[in-house]
């Protein structure tokens, strides 16, 4: 199987899985869950849970499970995104192609939607003890996936990325803003799969390692298209950077690409311990080396 076709599958598995989870449209109070439906279901990438069912297919993981375990990873992601859009924050118009959730809702539903997803998103894991799947294995993929986001993670790089402003900021401090706001949730991603495969603590150790260097790259590459892209490619609004330091203007256009490079080759290298069957991890590295949107 190609890699566009095995990811278009696992795609296509976390979209028929959220469109279950998710509340209707028409479940009171209706523009709620319309909210929460909105941001989730409109077209992203789904990089993050695409790397869960990667990982957890690598270690044979129970495939509905699995599935479940990307959806919550990408309703946390969404919610992310909602939060980071609003006018506190980066005050972005467009968001996956459309106005930002608190634009089409206004800044009440939005928030709410996103503290919904979150809240679903643990539910989701919560939900994931079957013959399949002991209690323990759940347990431990929601406190992977709540370190990742909590106040020493994702959490932890949105508020130094905020409060870094438009000062100048070091190279120190852009790795950990960048490594928790983004970074963090790569790694727990690929995690739960380990977890839903049972994968030996050497194995879960080379995974992390490479998505925590994959996820770095990630937003390495998000700057610079930020810098470099067009609206109408990335589907969000772009030169929302403007004026702050990011690892494009700390090592200029070429310096960041080739960081970003030289990370997937260290995402690659993590890969060693696992043989051959690192090779569709291997192949979603060369994705994102390349990726203009
Ligand atoms: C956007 O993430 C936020 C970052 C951490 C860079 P994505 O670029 O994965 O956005 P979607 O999910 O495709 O919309
Ligand atoms: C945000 O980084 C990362 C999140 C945790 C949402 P950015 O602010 O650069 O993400 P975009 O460019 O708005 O997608
Ligand atoms: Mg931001
Ligand atoms: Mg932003
Ligand atoms: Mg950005």
């Amino acid at each position: 199987m190609t890699l566009e076709e095995r990811m278009a599958r696992h795609r296509q598995s976390v979209d028929r899985a959220l469109d279950r989870i998710l509340p209707a449209a028409d479940q009171q109070p209706s523009r709620l869950h319309q909210s929460m439906r909105y941001t989730v279901l409109a077209e992203g990438k789904r990089v993050r849970p695409v790397l869960t069912l990667i990982c957890g297919e690598m270690f044979a993981a129970p495939s509905a499970p699995l599935v479940s375990a990307g959806a919550a990873v990408e309703m946390v992601h969404a919610s992310s995104l909602i939060l980071d859009d609003l006018p506190c924050m980066d005050d972005a118009a467009l968001r996956r192609g459309r106005p930002s959730n608190h634009l089409a809702f206004g800044e009440s539903t939005a928030l709410l939607a996103a503290l919904g997803l979150l809240n679903l998103a643990f539910a989701t894991l919560a939900s994931l003890p079957s013959p399949a799947v002991p209690s323990e294995r759940a347990g431990e993929a929601a406190t992977v996936l709540a370190g990742a986001i909590g106040s020493s993670g994702l959490i932890a790089g949105q508020v130094v990325d905020l409060e870094a402003g438009e000062s100048v900021t070091d190279l120190k401090t852009l790795e950990f803003i960048h490594s928790h706001k983004t970074g963090r949730l790569f790694i727990a991603a690929a995690e739960l799969g380990a977890i839903l495969g049972r994968a030996r603590p050497r194995e879960r150790q080379a995974v992390a390692r490479f998505a925590k260097n994959l996820g770095l790259a990630f937003q390495i590459t998000d700057d610079l298209l930020d810098a470099t892209g067009d609206v109408a490619t990335l589907g969000k609004d772009v030169r929302q950077d403007k004026g702050r330091t990011t690892f494009a203007t700390l090592c200029g256009v070429e310096g960041a690409r080739s960081l970003s490079h030289e990370l997937i080759d260290h995402a690659v290298s993590a890969l060693e311990p696992l043989g051959r069957r690192g090779a569709p991890l291997q192949d979603l590295a060369e994705t994102i080396r390349d990726r203009h949107a």
